[in-house]
């Protein structure tokens, strides 16, 4: 993977080790809210939205679907293009703020649906940075030495904690999943620099309260509020010193990063980020007109469609930047270039993941069943052990 960059002289790795992205996924609901559906829902109509956010449709959930579900979905096309067995994960990492549960994690879900048997996982919370947060993570350990192999996943089902009586934030938001599979490499380039920030000062500017939060009235209120210029202000603030910094520690310069797949909140955001990095807004990634804000899906969603688009070649550099609740901010230079033995998917490869997918299905199955044979058992065994103590007694007294 030879270089023509200009600058190129990033930060090498301290242990000899790179953390490359060597598969990507992505997985959207079927159902396509448009804005002109929205107004049959709210006041408002398809001029606003768009001339205010760029949105001109969103995907919502079918009630078969889950965070979970288009989490797994986004994973297994990972895989398949990075052609790496279940079995081999270290780590799954899902970043949601619509978790199935508080716990067990979504991510555990998606560890047992596909069979990673070696895999530990849990969820991240840093709202619509967390994809951010988590693809860090996950390179750290791999960068150090400790697994080889990541699911980083950004997965949502931001329909479910929606306000739909508030115009002001339901017309902002979609559903979907998009995940990487993240692998240690000595090739250099991978994940270079990442710069996480957060400021709990703006708590309540953007919030989604857990079902432990009650109105003046005692009812539960788990509907997602925001203060939506406040939140707009601070975004464009911190998506242009971010990505500085980043770029800064990566040891490159401005011009050398070719795209900037963002958080897709908002066009107008992008616009002023464009402005005030003095970048073409042609070198951000935007999907939002399609998507709205899927939160922490939104960035390995727009990364999966830039490289589907023909967007993205070797070498390279990539800054992704996320921003949104906590309030909370991240942002990551990296450079592309998937290791050439990851580069084609094998049959081979393909039927035993199949067949890990079948035998997780079919272990899950076995499990329950398992489970409940001895939950009855355990029912019954008290009664037993009282039926053969009467049952004794009754031949004793006979005997006396
Ligand atoms: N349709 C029609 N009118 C709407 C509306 C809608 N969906 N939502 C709000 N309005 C109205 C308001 O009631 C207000 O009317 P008024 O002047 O009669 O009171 C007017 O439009 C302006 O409202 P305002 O909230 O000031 O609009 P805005 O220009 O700030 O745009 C957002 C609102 C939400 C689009 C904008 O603040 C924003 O994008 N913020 C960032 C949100 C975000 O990206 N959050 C996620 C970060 S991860």
């Amino acid at each position: 993977m030879a270089s023509n960059k200009k600058h190129l002289t990033p930060t090498p790795s301290a242990t000899g080790i790179y953390a490359h992205i060597v598969g990507w996924g992505m997985a959207v609901p079927e159902n396509i809210m448009t804005n002109d559906d929205m107004a049959s829902i709210v006041e408002t109509n398809d001029e606003w939205i768009h001339s205010r956010t760029g949105i001109r449709e969103r995907r919502i959930a079918s009630e078969k679907e889950s965070t979970a579900t288009l989490g797994y979905r986004a994973a297994q096309r990972a895989l398949e293009v990075a052609d790496i067995l279940p079995v081999d994960i270290d780590l799954i990492i899902v970043a949601t703020s619509t978790p199935e549960h508080i716990f067990p994690s979504t991510a555990s879900l998606i560890q047992d649906w596909l069979g990673a048997s070696k895999a530990g996982g849990f969820d991240l919370s840093a709202a619509c940075s967390g994809f951010v947060y988590a693809l860090n993570m996950a390179a750290q350990s791999i960068k150090s030495g400790s697994i080889q192999t990541a699911v980083v996943i950004g997965a949502e089902t931001m329909s479910r904690v929606l306000d739909w009586q508030d115009r002001g934030t339901c017309i902002l938001f979609g559903d979907g999943a998009g995940a990487v599979v993240l692998r240690a490499s000595t090739q250099q380039g991978g994940i270079l620099s990442s710069v996480l920030r957060s400021d709990g000062g703006g708590a309540d500017l953007l919030c989604i309260p857990t079902n432990n939060v009650r109105d003046l009235n005692g009812h539960k209120v788990q509907k997602m509020f925001m203060v939506g210029s406040e939140v707009f202000k601070f975004a464009t603030r911190v998506v242009n010193q971010s990505i500085r910094e980043a770029v800064d520690l990566a040891g490159i310069q401005l011009e050398d990063i070719d795209l900037i797949v963002p958080h897709q909140a908002n066009m107008r955001i992008l616009q002023s980020a464009a402005r005030k990095l003095k970048i073409d807004l042609d070198r951000f990634m935007s999907n939002v007109d399609r998507y709205g804000n899927t939160s922490a899906a939104s960035i390995p969603i727009a990364l999966c469609e830039a490289v589907e688009q023909g967007r993205i070649h070797d070498n390279d550099y990539l800054a992704f930047v996320g921003f949104g609740g906590g309030l909370s901010w991240a942002s990551m230079v990296l450079q592309w270039g998937v290791p050439e033995p990851e580069q084609h998917t094998t049959r081979l490869g393909q039927q035993r993941r199949q067949l890990s997918y079948t035998l997780a299905r079919w272990r899950n199955r076995i499990n329950k069943v398992r489970r409940n044979v001895s939950q009855f058992f355990n029912r019954i065994r008290p009664n037993a052990g009282r039926i053969f103590r009467l049952q004794r007694k009754i031949e004793q007294d006979e005997i006396l």
